[in-house]
């Protein structure tokens, strides 16, 4: 543990990061670059310069934003040292096969993507491509954009050390847009705020602090092992230690990410004052949502309309209500409803949102039951697993292009809920039904001790990541397609995934 350094609280104004021009623009497409790089930002007034990775020499990243169906291009560079700053283990996967420190892939989250352009986890490179992992496929990535309007997020996805890349600072947002969006007259350009938050540590020089792991796990053997998730110790938005915002009092819209390696946050407005949900993971709810706490799991989105109309003269907090918080992590950053409004709010808080293509259950082609089990290995090591299976097993989620099919993860970890997330597809939760886990431990079948409860209001929408409980089946639809190729799963808790929580799909075309 670092020795413990106190910021003061809401003396950095909330920066908001740049937007990206493409390089080139030709009708309908265009053509970026984004290099990662090192670099030190300061992220308190009394800290650091800190030392970080990140893309374009920023973090968070800068923001792209597209339209809908727009087709844009990103070459993606690595001008990252070939040693990390963070602590890297030097076995990958149990293997003896040592691996460049400085390589990264990247992968962005919730997008449609072609599997060329996913980074898979394995399609990894170092500086300059000087050294490319086994699937690595191309320099330049495609993104076809052909989703809903949401904020979509990028971020580093190698294998074994997309805890540390991220830690560092590897992340940024992607906004598409869309003519529906725009017909909604929500708030706008400045009253429209993306808010990526994290947690991290620090040591008293202002640097990153991540506990480093033993090379060898307690019976004396060469990892993997269970790495706990690790949760740090203070609170960022977009690269700030507990920034403060100084707001007009009318209504914004926030766009909310949580983007911390595992800490689950619970947002509260210190007002008591509701949220209005209007969109999830994958683009708006059909009827916008009034809601007091809402839970976001590593990688989650929400978006939400905030009023301050009745708050002039106040600050508020956004804080953090989750049980486990320390006093540190409690507060996320304030509001400061101070500023004279400008011109009267025109902008609307519609209750209808648009329809969702609802997919029914009698469209499943298959159910698969998958568990979510913790186990020890013959030396006494023990991991978390996606249905028993390690990353290197052979593949087991087979799918033919365009299938639907439901999933029932059940979960026999008795700890924190997993945010479950699957690439490719937006899914819908279909419910949650709790089990009698010892039952199942000993004979393999399920007896539910209770009915299924729906998901709750504000994940009606669409999801690509979903948060499952502990004694729970949750159940989700999602049709897988519309591309074929190796896409994974995994736990998104970053400490997890790293370490065999995480496993390919094959979508593949059926040949007659
Ligand atoms: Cu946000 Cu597979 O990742
Ligand atoms: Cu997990």
């Amino acid at each position: 543990m670092p020795e413990k350094i106190k910021l003061q609280k809401f003396v950095d104004e909330l920066p908001i990061p740049n937007t990206l021009s493409p390089k080139m623009r030709h009708y309908n497409n265009s053509y970026y670059e984004v290099t990662m790089k090192e670099f030190s930002q300061k992220l308190h007034r009394d800290l650091g310069p800190t030392r970080l990775w990140g893309y374009e020499g920023t973090f968070p990243g800068p923001t792209l934003e597209v339209m809908k169906n727009e087709a844009v291009f990103v070459k993606w560079m690595n001008e990252l040292p070939n040693k990390h700053f963070l602590p890297v283990d030097t076995t990958i996967h149990g293997s003896e096969i040592t691996v460049p420190e400085g390589r990264t892939v990247v992968h962005l989250h919730g997008g449609r993507t072609p599997a060329h352009s996913d980074g898979y986890p394995e399609a990894w490179f170092t500086r300059n491509f000087e050294q490319t992992g086994p699937l690595f496929e191309r320099e330049v990535y495609t993104y076809p954009n052909n989703e809903r309007a949401t904020m979509l997020w990028y971020h580093d996805h190698t294998i074994g050390i997309t805890r540390l890349n991220i830690y560092a600072g590897l992340a940024g947002l992607y906004l598409i847009r869309d003519k529906h969006e725009q017909s909604l007259n929500l708030p706008k350009e400045q009253y429209e705020i993306p808010l990526l938050i994290v947690d991290r540590s620090f040591n008293p020089d202002g640097s990153l602090y991540y506990p480093s792991k033993p090379d060898q796990n307690d019976a004396g053997l060469p990892q993997p092992s269970l790495v706990p998730p690790f949760d740090a110790e203070t609170i960022l938005v977009n690269g700030k230690v507990y920034p403060y915002l100084n707001v007009e009092p009318r209504k914004y819209r926030f766009r909310i990410l949580n983007a911390s390696n595992s800490r689950i946050l619970t947002l509260k407005m210190e007002s008591n004052q509701p949220f209005y949900q209007i969109g999830t993971d994958g683009g708006f709810l059909e009827t916008t949502v009034k809601i007091n706490e809402i839970i976001l799991m590593s990688a989650e989105r929400i978006d939400v309309i905030i009023d301050f109309s009745q708050y002039y003269g106040q600050s508020i907090i956004l804080k953090n209500v989750t049980k486990s918080a320390t006093p540190e992590t409690q507060d996320i950053m304030q509001f400061r409803v101070i500023v004279p409004l400008r011109s009267i709010d025109t902008s609307s808080l519609p209750f209808y949102l648009g329809e969702i293509e609802r997919i029914p259950r009698s469209m499943a082609k298959r159910t698969r039951y998958l568990t979510l089990v913790r186990v020890k290995d013959q030396y006494g090591r023990s991991l978390n697993l996606l249905d028993g299976k390690m990353w290197m097993d052979r593949i087991s989620e087979r799918i033919e292009v365009n299938t639907v099919e439901i999933w029932r993860i059940i979960n026999l970890i008795d700890d924190d809920p997993h945010p479950i997330h699957l690439h490719l597809v937006d899914f819908q939760i279909l419910d949650r039904q709790p089990f009698d886990v010892s039952h199942f431990q000993k004979n393999g079948n399920l007896i539910f001790t209770g009915p299924p409860t729906p998901p709750n209001p504000y994940e009606m929408g669409l999801k690509d990541t979903v948060q499952t409980p502990f004694g729970y089946v949750t159940s989700i639809i999602a049709r897988f397609g519309p591309f074929t190729g190796r896409y994974v799963w995994h736990c998104h808790m970053l400490e997890h995934e790293d370490y065999e929580m995480m496993r390919p799909i094959e979508i593949f075309e059926a040949h007659w």
